[in-house]
């Protein structure tokens, strides 16, 4: 990541709720021989157990959970607005029907063996440190279930250590 500077998390000064949810983000796990990268707009930034930790929601039919779920970890990729259509294409293709990332465009490389997309700006590394399949009996407002879950495919949330955090100097997203 020679074009990258290595930050803290505390040393993110974005706002998540841009960041996440209007801008989008790229979760991506696997291994030097096999993985997958899906696009995601829900989850959340945060401390847990006196840790920096990232929060994702991932649908048990996402072909990325078997790969998180093998080396229980991921990378948040974080792209600028010019690939908005890359982003699209891989929240609606799955890696399970062809090579996605390769007829996308975007290329990956690992750090500590956790694959990410290149042409980030930002790159953040987790490390899972516990995961849930959402309960719906656990729903306080029930009202939620029926808008987002008619397949009663609910959530998996994972909970993950952000080990490291590196930023492209010169197109820093969160200044
Ligand atoms: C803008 C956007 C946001 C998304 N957010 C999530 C999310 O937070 N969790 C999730 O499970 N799926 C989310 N998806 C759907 C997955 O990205 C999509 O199903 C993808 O094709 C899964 O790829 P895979 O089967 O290769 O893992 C989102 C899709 C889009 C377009």
């Amino acid at each position: 990541m020679s074009d990258f500077l290595e930050i803290s998390p505390e040393q993110l000064t974005g706002n998540p709720f841009q960041q996440i949810g209007s801008d989008w983000m790229l979760v991506t796990a696997g291994n030097k021989n096999q993985l997958n990268t899906m696009t995601a707009s829900w989850g959340s930034l945060g401390v847990m157990w006196n840790l920096p930790v990232a929060q994702i929601v991932i649908r048990p039919q996402r072909y990325t959970r078997e790969f998180i779920d093998a080396e229980a970890a991921f990378s948040l990729s974080f792209l600028s607005e010019r690939y908005r259509r890359q982003l699209n294409y891989l929240g609606t293709v799955s890696g399970r029907d062809g090579d996605k990332i390769h007829h996308s465009g975007l290329t990956t490389a690992a750090v500590e063996g956790i694959p990410y997309i290149c042409e980030a700006d930002q790159v953040l590394f987790c490390k899972v440190l516990y995961r849930q399949l959402m309960n719906p009996a656990c729903f306080a407002q029930p009202d939620v279930i029926r808008p987002f879950y008619p397949e009663r495919d609910y959530h998996i949330a994972y909970t993950a250590r952000i080990t490291k955090v590196f930023e492209r100097p010169a197109a820093s997203i969160w200044t």
